[in-house]
């Protein structure tokens, strides 16, 4: 059997790559495989089906090159493909998922913003997790429409981003919001944008360094950490165009060279 050496993370575009940078900073000697799925992006208005479907072509591509263990970097697939994943491959997975249990335990006002994907909303997860820790808060949720795009094209630093959200974020602090959770992992690159949106005492709840920290934990309670002194070597892939995921990665001053296109 090959040597079960890198962590697999993937996402329906560029986006994972905010989660990318947090786990590159807490497991610097773990090697890692970041899978941007460019070509299907978004998965947030696509079928089950077709998310489960790249979930189980993107998670056969790592294991067959040797993962350990997979983080699906992407709240959308995490919605809809995980409980699948868990049950069909023998790694494990850390999802991620936005950030309510924290906003609800910080909100002082007992309002709190979601700007999420549809599915990451509609999705089983997110309507358990709100029940389970925000029940007595004010949650409005807002489906971040043409964000996604926003960022995979490039676009963030826009006028037309800046109008879109104008348009999500306004009502939110006009109803007295104090926390918004970006439940989607490309808002991240939007957070300076937001910032000039948001006054300075609103929260802004990014969960990847959460999602580090689990995966820190899952690696080592499965004991799957790697032995100190393993070279560290750091691939990326995408089924869109390559130059843009190099480009994102240049402009976000990670150190992975190896990037190429993959038809997966
Ligand atoms: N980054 C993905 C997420 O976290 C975007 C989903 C999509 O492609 O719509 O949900």
């Amino acid at each position: 059997m090959k040597e079960r050496h890198f962590i697999g993370v993937f996402d329906s575009g560029m986006g994972g790559l905010s989660v990318l940078q947090s786990l590159l900073e807490l497991l610097p000697g773990e090697s890692f495989h970041y899978f941007a799925d460019s070509a299907w992006c978004p998965y947030g208005n696509r079928s089950t089906e077709e998310i489960i479907a790249r979930a189980d072509a993107i998670t056969t591509h790592f294991l067959a090159g040797g993962a350990k263990l997979v983080v699906v970097a992407c709240n959308t697939a995490t919605a809809e493909a995980i409980d699948h994943l868990r049950s069909h491959y023998p790694v494990p997975f850390v999802g991620i998922e936005p950030a309510i249990k924290q906003a609800a335990y910080h909100t002082a006002s007992g309002k709190v913003g979601v700007l999420a994907t549809r599915n990451t909303i509609q999705g089983r997860l997110f309507r358990e997790t709100s029940a389970r820790y925000a029940s007595g808060k004010d949650i409005m949720i807002q489906v971040g429409e043409g964000l996604v795009e926003v960022v995979e094209e490039g676009r963030i630093e826009t006028p037309a981003a800046m109008a879109l959200l104008k348009r999500y974020i306004t009502p939110m602090i006009e109803a007295g919001v104090d926390q918004v959770v970006l439940g989607c992992t490309h808002y991240p690159f939007l957070i300076p944008a937001i910032q000039r949106i948001v006054p300075p005492d609103v929260v802004i709840h990014d969960p990847s360094p959460a999602v580090a920290r689990q995966t820190a934990a899952v690696l080592k309670s499965n004991n799957l950490e790697a032995v100190t002194g393993t070279p560290v070597l750091h691939q990326a892939e995408t089924t869109g165009n390559r130059e843009q995921l190099l480009g994102m990665i240049q402009h976000l001053g990670l150190d992975i060279s190896d990037v190429t296109f993959s038809s997966v």
